[in-house]
C-alpha cells in the first residue's frame, strides 16, 4: 500500500486549486527588504582551504557560527559526475508510476519514494515528493532500493555518495582547524566511519504556491548536510536573525549546513539553523541532500576540549540512539528537540 500519494502525479493533472490536505497557509513571509551583504550566504572556497589560507579558515569559522550554512565552491568533485547525477535524479522522478511503485515507502519502511516523516494520522502534506535512502554503512542497504536503480544512474549515484562521504570528512577536518580545537580527533573520529543517507527532493510547480510548503521549517538531525541544488533556482530559505532568507544557488557549488549533531558536538559554537523549502507556480525544483551522521553506538555530547569553565557544557551527553528516538518523537518541528537535550 502506498503511504503518501505522489504530489508529482497530482501536479501533472493541471489542477487549479490545491486539495485541502496540502493547504498550509500563513507561513512566515520571506524577508522583503533588499538582500544586502549582511543577508548574503557566505561563500567558502574549498581550494583555498586545501592551500591552508588562514583567511579562508576564518571565513569558514564565521559562516558556521553566524549562519550554520555556506556555499562551497571549487569543491573538487568531478563536474561531469555531478551533471550525470542531476540528470539521473530528474529521470528517476520521471519514471512511469508503474516502475516507481516498487521503490515506494510503506508503513514499515520509510526509505524509498514518498513524503518526509508522514504518519497516517497526520493531516497536512507537503507539496513535494522525495526519495530517501540509507547508503552507509554498506550492510544497511536494502536489496530492493539501490541495487534496483536503473543504470547508469545507479553507478553514478554510488560514486556520488562516496564523493560526498569523502568531502564531508574533509570539511569536518577543516572545521576542527577553523575551531582551533585542541583535540581534532574528538570530532573527526566520529565521522570517519560515519553513516550516510541521501534524500532526493522533488517539488512540482504549484498553482497556489503561497498556500503550501515544500518542506516545513526544520533543522537537520544530521552532523553535516551537503546539498546539491539540481536546477539552481530559489526555493531553499534559511532563518537568519528571525527572517527567512532565500538562497541563490551558485553554479557548480554545494550548499553545506551544520546539523544538530555537530551543534551539540561543538557545544553550540557551530549552529544548526532552521530552513524550509518553498514552491513556485512556474517550474519544478529538485535538490539532493546528503546527510552525514556519526556512527551508531557512539555517545553524543560536546567535545571535551570545547567544554571549559568559561564555556560549560550546553548539552547533555546521551547515546545517539536516544537522540534519534527523541528527535523523531519531537515530530521534526523546528528545533524543539535540541532544546530538550540542552
Ligand atoms: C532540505 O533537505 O532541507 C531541503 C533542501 C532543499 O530542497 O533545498
Ligand atoms: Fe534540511
Amino acid at each position: 500500500s502506498i503511504l503518501a500519494p505522489s504530489v508529482q502525479e497530482l501536479a501533472k493533472q493541471g489542477i487549479q486549486e490545491v486539495p485541502e490536505q496540502y493547504l498550509q497557509p500563513n507561513q512566515d513571509p520571506v524577508l522583503v527588504s533588499n538582500i544586502t551583504s549582511l543577508t548574503q550566504l557566505p561563500i567558502i572556497n574549498f581550494d583555498k582551504l586545501l592551500c591552508e589560507d588562514d583567511n579562508e579558515f576564518e571565513k569558514l569559522d564565521k559562516a558556521c557560527k553566524e549562519w550554520g550554512f555556506f556555499q562551497l565552491i571549487n569543491h573538487g568533485v568531478d563536474s561531469s559526475l555531478v551533471e550525470s547525477v542531476k540528470i539521473g535524479v530528474q529521470q528517476f522522478f520521471n519514471l512511469p508510476m508503474e516502475e516507481k511503485k516498487m521503490f515506494w515507502q510503506t508503513e514499515e519502511e520509510l526509505q524509498g519514494f514518498g513524503q518526509v516523516y508522514v504518519s497516517l494520522e497526520e493531516q497536512k502534506l507537503r507539496w513535494g515528493d522525495m526519495f530517501y535512502i540509507k547508503t552507509f554503512p554498506l550492510h544497511i542497504r536494502l536489496p530492493h532500493l539501490l541495487p534496483c536503480m536503473p543504470q547508469p544512474f545507479r553507478d553514478n549515484f554510488e560514486n556520488y555518495s562516496l564523493e560526498m562521504k569523502k568531502l564531508c570528512f574533509t570539511i569536518i577536518k577543516f572545521m576542527t582547524k577553523a575551531l582551533k580545537i585542541q583535540e581534532p580527533s574528538e570530532l573527526v573520529d566520529f565521522f570517519e566511519e560515519g553513516d550516510q543517507s541521501i534524500r532526493f527532493n522533488y517539488y512540482p510547480p504549484c498553482p497556489q504556491p503561497d498556500q503550501v510548503i515544500g518542506l516545513n521549517p526544520h533543522s537537520d538531525a544530521s552532523g553535516l548536510t551537503i546539498l546539491l541544488q539540481v536546477n539552481e533556482m530559489q526555493g531553499l530559505q534559511i532563518k537568519k536573525d528571525g527572517f527567512w532568507v532565500p538562497i541563490n544557488p551558485l553554479p557548480n557549488a554545494f550548499v553545506v549546513n551544520v546539523g544538530d549533531l555537530l551543534e551539540i558536538m561543538t557545544n553550540g559554537i557551530y549552529r544548526s539553523i532552521e530552513h524550509r523549502a518553498t514552491t513556485n507556480s512556474e517550474k519544478e525544483r529538485i535538490s539532493v541532500a546528503a546527510f552525514h551522521n556519526i556512527q551508531m553506538g557512539r555517545d553524543l555530547g560536546p567535545a571535551p576540549s570545547l567544554v571549559t569553565p568559561e564555556s560549560p557544557a550546553l548539552y547533555k551527553t546521551i547515546t545517539l540512539e536516544e537522540y534519534v528516538e527523541g528527535y523523531l518523537a519531537s515530530k521534526i518541528k523546528g528545533k524543539s528537540y535540541l532544546d530538550v537535550v540542552r
